[in-house]
């Protein structure tokens, strides 16, 4: 069976990669420097506590594994803190991924997804969001994105056996079905998460971040995609990758979007509280609309989504939050 190599696989997305790899046979090794993932979330394969930023013993690791591929997942990936702390983002995101890929040529590793996201399209001219538009980032974690993006097209130029695919992410939320690993980060910015720790008490109340934008209700509209339909795209990509598909760049969301206080509306009637909201001003780096074209993955690799329901992702993520293991 094939080996991957997953950074960041402890994380809430990787972890749910590493899920479906790991029922698939995959022989999986982790690595992760846990600053948000948690042992606990690996359900397969080994796990290494290294940050990316040590090269030579990732190196050493990717050595002794010898994987057929790499998925890297590993990132700082808070729209908002970006904007503080950009620096932060251009270190984690873009210049650890120079080191990664400095391994994956030295050691001859040519398969690799990468994890984007639709923050490199920045405010969009036109919705649906399709792959061929420009990247114009409005936030440095758009950016530092972005700019691998741009560093992985001029490397696969120079070495013509690597191919890469990038997944460009839009929202997303949910967690296992069963229950086993879903979101758990120490100070959640993510709309559901938010709202459903509200719903616990853990807040006091949620605040609804810009009612004046350009919208039906004027809050801002996301296509909130469920976490394991984005994670079986990665298996997708790698199978077509193996299979001899080319590099290339797909978005990955439903097609369809929510407004904010329409997630809440949901969030309120899954979890039968009626917890406290407040409007306030708008969050900086924050694009009104972003809606995913997803025609291209769904035609070019066959990308089927099982769980294109508000309310199951909801719900899952509520039963996660209620009987959470980390
Ligand atoms: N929001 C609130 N209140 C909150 C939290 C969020 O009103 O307490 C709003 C935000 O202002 C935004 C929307 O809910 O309008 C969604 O915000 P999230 O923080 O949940 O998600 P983002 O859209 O900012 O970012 C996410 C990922 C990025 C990705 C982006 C693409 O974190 O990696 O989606 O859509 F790039």
């Amino acid at each position: 069976m094939k080996k991957v190599l997953v950074t960041g696989g402890a994380g809430y997305i990787g972890s749910h990669v590493v899920k479906q790899l790991g029922e698939k046979g995959y022989e999986i090794l982790v690595i992760d420097n846990l600053s948000t993932g948690h042992k606990e979330a690996v359900l397969y394969g080994e796990l290494q506590v290294v940050d990316l930023e040590e090269k030579d013993k990732v190196q050493k690791l990717v050595r002794d594994f010898q994987p057929d591929a790499v998925m890297h997942f590993a990132a700082s990936i808070e729209v908002e803190e970006s904007v503080r702390k950009p620096l932060k983002y251009y270190k984690n995101n873009t210049s650890n991924t120079i080191n990664l890929l400095q391994i994956l040529d030295e050691e001859n590793i040519n398969y690799f997804i990468f994890s984007s996201t639709a923050a490199v399209y920045g405010e969009p001219e036109k919705l649906p969001v399709k792959e061929d538009f420009p990247l114009n980032p409005i936030n440095p974690y758009g950016q530092s994105k972005a700019f691998v993006e741009k560093i992985l097209q001029d490397f696969n130029n120079a070495k013509k056996d690597f191919r890469y695919i990038s997944l460009r992410y839009f929202n997303v939320a949910g967690a296992d079905e069963k229950g086993r690993i879903g979101q758990s980060y120490k100070n959640p910015t993510h709309l559901i998460t938010r709202a459903l720790k509200t719903a616990k008490g853990e807040y006091e109340k949620l605040y609804i971040f810009g009612t004046d934008y350009p919208t039906p209700d004027g809050s801002c509209i996301r296509d909130f995609i469920h976490v394991d339909d984005l994670a079986d795209a990665h298996i997708v990509a790698l199978e077509y990758l193996f299979n001899g598909g080319e590099s290339d760049i797909f978005n990955l969301g439903y097609g369809h979007g929510y407004s904010v206080k329409e997630v809440v509306n949901m969030a309120k009637k899954v979890t039968g509280i009626d917890f406290p909201v407040e409007e306030a001003p708008r969050r900086a780096g924050d694009p009104a609309v972003l809606i995913a074209d997803n025609t291209k993955i769904r035609q070019k690799l066959g990308w089927k989504p099982k769980y294109d329901d508000l309310e199951y992702i909801i719900k899952t993520a509520w039963n996660w939050e209620l009987n959470k293991r980390y």
